[in-house]
């Protein structure tokens, strides 16, 4: 036992039990960041709405990364968001959506161990929402559900609960049921077993958009007598859901077979406190984590976590790198010497700190669950472990399905070296991924990445900070299947096929236009062996 001697183990399990760490999963536009708004805002974590990240006039603490990023007005780093709720501790991570979507976007749910899966009532399941629920699945990550925007004209409560269930296999157990259908919205009916009571919640509007609203509990008679047929259709409803096993079984939940599911508007902050109340309530907190010998490391046992994301540059006025690491065990305290499990190599965390958007405070103690960035620990790449006392190695992140490839080209050849070494570099932090093939040679990698943001940090990067400039051209493939050596012989001639190697792990990638090509491939060499990578393909 290594821990500091100040620290009890019976502490580090206290305090990992008191952390709710999760990601909200959506489409742009269904209202994450004004739930993210409304979930701070609950938690006092901001004092008024607009402060975490927003659009136009509502920007407030957002990152400056790279001017390209102030001119898109979008936030490309991860921000996790911290604060007090009941008697736990909430963290948020970002998973950055719109035009910055990418690997980071999937490598987030990886540091998490719950989602919150964020419907919009008018439309239901959409794409972005789709992938980034597929990872959930992979990782087995439970995920409640919640539907917003419940002020608004919406699809049939009932039609939204059967479209998740038959298109991603997942049952939704409602926890709230809405009175007032879309648009018409008075409050909830709640079915958990731990709330007994009748009647319902009703939500009423406070002025000025996301502030904290006013709910109030009516019995079963006031409901009925206020919201009439509005209460009744819910009650009956709700009774309906029950005959049909649609109630919450944590078990269920915990196992990925179900989702819990609550209907609300982030904007007027109805549904946001029990959204809160379910995470306190029935998320799972951290627990052991599996290495990559297949062992598991105890929550209270030695400091330990790893690498999800390393990000050079963040910000002009500290030009630096900073590795967010995810804490899985034991007690970590600012300068303590840590190792990194790759290479051996030791090394100090006198620079960590915490992130909100652009603030950056120091901290001092932090427990499983929580996020931390250490500030130039270089060395450190995505998917590192750093640990002290008894050594561990928590498994390499996953490369995720790349759905734009570009070949990047060198525009100063006397630069080859310096290119050479930044793509290397830009490699192992997991800004894009670098394939190679035959054809082309290995003067012109190929970059293949989740989101096309991914091509233009690259770009800047390169030029930035190994003054190397290239630009990339875009090649017409959409999707990737892993393949191997006998696969890659077959279809090296085939027409609108290219096959590629991955040296960061080996992996031989067959890329395909579209979907149909690939299908056509798959009818034509039903031999050859085609694995899908995880999420989007
Ligand atoms: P995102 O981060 O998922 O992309 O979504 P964001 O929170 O920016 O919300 C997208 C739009 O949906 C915003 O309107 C926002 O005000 C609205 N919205 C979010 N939650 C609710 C809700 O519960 N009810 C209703 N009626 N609207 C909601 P916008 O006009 O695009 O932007 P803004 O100018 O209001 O910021």
């Amino acid at each position: 036992m290594s821990q500091n001697p100040s620290t009890s183990t019976s502490q580090v399990t206290s305090e990992a039990a008191r952390r709710r760490t999760f990601a909200v999963i959506s489409h742009p536009d269904a209202g994450k960041s004004t739930l993210t708004e409304a979930l701070a805002l609950h938690g006092q974590a901001i004092s008024s709405a607009g402060a975490v990240h927003g659009k136009g006039s509502r920007r407030g603490v957002v990152s400056d990364w790279m001017s390209m990023e102030q001119d898109r007005g979008i936030s490309i780093t991860s921000a996790s968001l911290q604060f007090d709720y009941r008697d736990c501790v909430i963290n948020l991570l970002d998973t950055p959506g719109h035009a910055d979507f990418s690997e980071d976007t999937y490598r987030v749910l990886t540091a998490v161990d719950a989602a919150v899966m964020l419907l919009d009532a008018a439309k239901g399941l959409e794409p972005q929402t789709l992938k980034l629920f597929e990872v959930c699945r992979a990782r087995r990550i439970p995920v409640i559900t919640f539907i917003n925007k419940w002020d608004r004209p919406a699809k049939d409560a009932l039609e939204l609960l059967e479209e998740v269930e038959n298109r991603i296999g997942i049952k939704p157990t409602p926890v709230t049921w809405p009175v007032g259908i879309g648009g018409d919205f008075q409050g909830v009916v709640e079915r958990l077993a731990s709330k007994p009571e009748e009647g319902m919640v009703r939500f009423e509007r406070a002025p000025g958009g996301a502030t904290l609203a006013v709910s109030e509990q009516l019995s079963a008679e006031e409901a009925a007598s206020r919201f009439g047929d509005a209460y009744a259709q819910a009650v009956e409803e709700s009774e309906l859901l029950a005959e049909t096993d649609a109630n919450h079984d944590q078990e269920k939940f915990e196992a990925g077979a179900t989702t819990p599911t609550l209907f609300g508007a982030a904007l007027a902050n109805f549904g946001v406190g029990q959204l809160l109340d379910l995470l306190v309530d029935i998320a799972p907190s951290p627990f052991d984590r599996e290495s990559d010998a297949g062992q598991r490391r105890a929550v209270d046992s030695d400091f330990s976590g790893f690498v999800f994301k390393s990000q050079a540059n963040m910000n002009s006025s500290h030009r630096d790198q900073l590795s967010f690491v995810r804490i899985c065990s034991g007690r970590f305290e600012r300068g303590m010497q840590v190792t990194q499990a790759e290479s051996g190599r030791t090394m100090s965390t006198k620079y960590a700190q915490t992130m909100f958007g652009s603030s950056r405070d120091t901290v001092e103690e932090a427990w499983p669950g929580d996020i931390i960035g250490l500030v130039n620990a270089t060395g450190l790449r995505v998917g590192d472990t750093i640990y002290a006392g008894k050594k561990i190695t928590y498994p390499p992140l996953p490369a995720f399905a790349p759905e734009h490839f570009g070949a990047l080209v060198m525009t100063d050849t006397s630069k080859a070296k310096r290119f050479r070494r930044g793509i290397a570099q830009l490699d192992a932090e997991g800004v894009v991924q670098v394939l190679y093939s035959e054809r082309r040679g290995d003067a012109t990698p190929v970059l293949a990445a989740v989101g096309p943001l991914q091509f233009e940090v690259t770009i800047a990067r390169l030029r930035a900070e190994f003054d190397a400039p290239a630009h990339v051209d875009n090649l017409p493939y959409q999707l990737a299947r892993v393949t191997d050596a006998a696969g890659a012989k077959a279809l090296k001639t085939a027409p609108g096929v290219e096959i590629f190697t991955r040296p960061r792990d080996g992996a031989i990638l067959a890329a395909f236009p579209n979907k149909w090509r690939l299908q056509t491939i798959q009818s034509d060499y039903p031999d050859v062996k085609l694995v899908a990578l995880l999420a989007g393909g």
